[in-house]
């Protein structure tokens, strides 16, 4: 096991030989598997509004569920650097609010930085997070909060005027401190010039190759949300047929006697029998 890596850490491997990678977690289990199996970073995504908490979309996900999902994520972790996702809301009042709401994903549930979604609009607050102590990761293209403004879940910055607002935003995060941001269904070119244009690293999700890193919902990688898959995702495992195997043949064993057998249960030579006729 190596150290804690850090947000200094990770600003450092861009461009370098390692491409970062990034998963989500929700819980201290999965985040435990996660970390030893060598993931750079975990992300708890506001994701697990769909994927943990089955609403339609991340807009209901409130700070405590984030909070409370976010702290057992850090318990879970040695190594990966946790990042805690800003819910829609809580950054988006006032730099104050946004500040404060930074604050507990580090004080109450153990993140080492954040994550938060928009461009120019949302850098006063990033300004703000970073001078506090906060390190920030951002998130631009499709950005799932206002996915309704952007005319639903579909590939941005395909025409050059939205291709130079995706630069001049990544751009304008770094200038206000982010560490890093995450590139979201972006047309493969246009992930790399951003790249090119930015200091920092840039991660991506259905945003090709050439980005520095790569993150995916794990949820979705391992096969385990069924309802549906973006064609971004590369399926590593299948495990949803397997977990309602595994769960078919425990109903059935439980029918059949066959579970819990003697290695299951407790033995003992008392004849506890006697006790049904005193
Ligand atoms: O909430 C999330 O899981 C995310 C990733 C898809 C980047 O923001």
């Amino acid at each position: 096991m190596g150290n804690k890596i850090t947000v200094k850490d990770f600003r450092e491997m861009k461009g370098g030989e390692h491409k970062i990678s990034m998963l989500t977690a929700y819980d201290a289990s999965m985040a435990c598997l996660l970390d030893e199996a060598g993931v750079d970073a975990l992300l708890v995504g506001d994701s697990l509004g769909m994927v943990v908490l089955g609403y339609d979309s991340t807009v209901p996900v409130t700070m405590e569920q984030m909070l409370h999902h976010a702290g057992a994520v850090s318990r879970g972790t040695k190594q990966a650097l946790v990042i805690g996702d800003m819910p829609f809301g809580s950054y988006q009042v006032s730099v104050e609010q946004t500040v404060a709401n930074g604050v507990r994903f580090l004080k109450e549930a153990g993140c080492d930085c954040i994550k938060l979604e928009g461009g120019e609009e949302v850098c006063e607050g990033v300004l703000a997070l970073v001078r506090a102590g906060v390190p920030v990761m951002g998130h631009l293209g499709l950005t799932p909060q206002t996915a309704g403004q952007l005319g639903g879940f579909k590939v941005q910055g395909r025409d050059m005027s939205a291709a130079r607002k995706l630069v001049a935003d990544a751009r304008a995060l770094e200038a206000a401190g982010a560490f890093a941001v995450v590139l979201e269904c972006v047309p493969e070119p246009l992930a790399g010039v951003v790249t090119e244009a930015v200091t920092i690293p840039t991660i991506g999700i259905g945003a090709g190759a050439d980005c520095d890193g790569q993150v995916l919902v794990t949820n979705d990688m391992l096969g385990l949300f069924e309802k549906f898959t973006p064609c971004f995702v590369k399926q590593y495992l299948n495990l949803a047929p397997v977990v309602k195997e595994a769960v078919q043949s425990f109903t059935r064993e439980i029918d059949s006697k066959k579970f819990p057998a003697a290695e299951h249960s407790f033995g003992s030579e008392e004849d506890y029998r006697s006790l049904l006729i005193e």
